[in-house]
């Protein structure tokens, strides 16, 4: 059964659904199935990967095996931290494409910031150059803090067109995100539920849930929506990824919302990655 799922338009005019499907250990046969399913079955148009997921050759077969065609869909992947200097930049965006046999990325974005290793902006006029030559629609960044993303600006004079950050009720990034507003980036929430950690057992949570007959799941992923951020939840179950784009029936209220909003902490990162220090290569 396909969903209608409502879309936005990036500052640079590429438009995206506002939930897509994480892949992160989604690979090999089960993997394409899985991927598949989501296209054909759920009505996922929007799919993550990263060149650091070793997964962009499962998601290309998936897409190529799906019914619906390429332009339909937004294929989202992203560039490791050990390949920031310009040259092996633009090799590993080129090296993407051989991996998922696509002509184009619709989304690139820099998966982590490294700021110790301070190469992004090379990264970044790597993703600016593979956009003018067609191999990207639009490029963005994760994890990258304001200060970071103000470099890039200043030094390229291109902004990106999303951040993808973790978001999840337990660290709900609220100074983050009022940012990118001012700044017309769009939040994209990575491990939207948290990796299913004990958010999902929340009480409150379960209690909003039970009044409008929606899982605890649903009603995170409405609340990401309601918050204006992009979630994309991995699931490999075909139930599961069903239930959590089935999220446009129902509202919460403002009472709710901020309830929701409420159980945010300062610890609440699932593994600790402050982007200020935390590396990824
Ligand atoms: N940019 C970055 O630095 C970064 C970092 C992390 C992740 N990501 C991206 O964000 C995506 C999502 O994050 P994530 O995979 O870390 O975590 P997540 O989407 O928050 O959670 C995935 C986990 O939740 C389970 N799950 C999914 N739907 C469920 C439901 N309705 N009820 C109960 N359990 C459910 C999944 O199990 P089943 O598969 O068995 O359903 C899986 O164990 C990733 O896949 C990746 O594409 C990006």
């Amino acid at each position: 059964m396909e969903k209608s799922v409502p879309e936005i338009t990036l500052h640079d005019g590429v438009t995206i659904p506002v939930i897509g499907l994480g892949t992160y250990k989604l690979k090999g046969n089960q993997g394409v199935k899985a991927i598949q399913h989501a296209i054909d079955h759920a009505g996922y148009r929007l799919l993550d990967s990263a060149y650091n997921y070793e997964n962009e050759g499962t998601l290309g077969e998936a897409v190529r095996s799906s019914s619906v065609s390429r332009d339909e869909l937004r294929i989202t992947s992203k560039l490791p931290g050990r390949y920031h200097s310009y040259d092996l930049a633009v090799m590993t965006i080129e090296e993407s494409l051989y991996r998922a046999n696509l002509d184009y990325y619709d989304l690139y974005l820099i998966h982590w910031p490294n700021p110790i290793q301070n190469q992004y902006i090379e990264a970044w006029q790597a993703l600016i150059d593979a956009k003018k030559k067609g191999l990207i629609r639009s490029i963005g960044v994760c994890n990258f803090l304001p200060e970071h993303i103000e470099s890039l600006v200043q030094e390229t004079g291109v902004k990106p067109s999303i951040n993808q950050i973790e978001l999840h009720p337990f660290f709900n990034q609220a100074s983050q995100r009022e940012w990118h507003e001012q700044n017309q980036i769009h939040t994209q929430s990575w491990s939207p539920l948290a990796r299913a950690n004990d958010v999902l057992q929340n009480s409150l949570i379960q209690q909003i849930a039970n009044g409008h007959n929606k899982t605890v799941s649903q009603v995170i992923l409405r609340w990401h929506y309601q918050i204006g951020a992009i979630s994309i939840p991995k699931s490999a179950s075909p139930d599961r990824q069903l239930e959590n784009i089935s999220i446009f029936d129902f509202s919460l209220t403002p009472e709710e919302m901020s309830s929701i909003s409420q159980l945010t902490k300062p610890d609440g990162r699932i593994n600790n990655q402050d982007p200020a220090v935390y590396e990824e290569f």
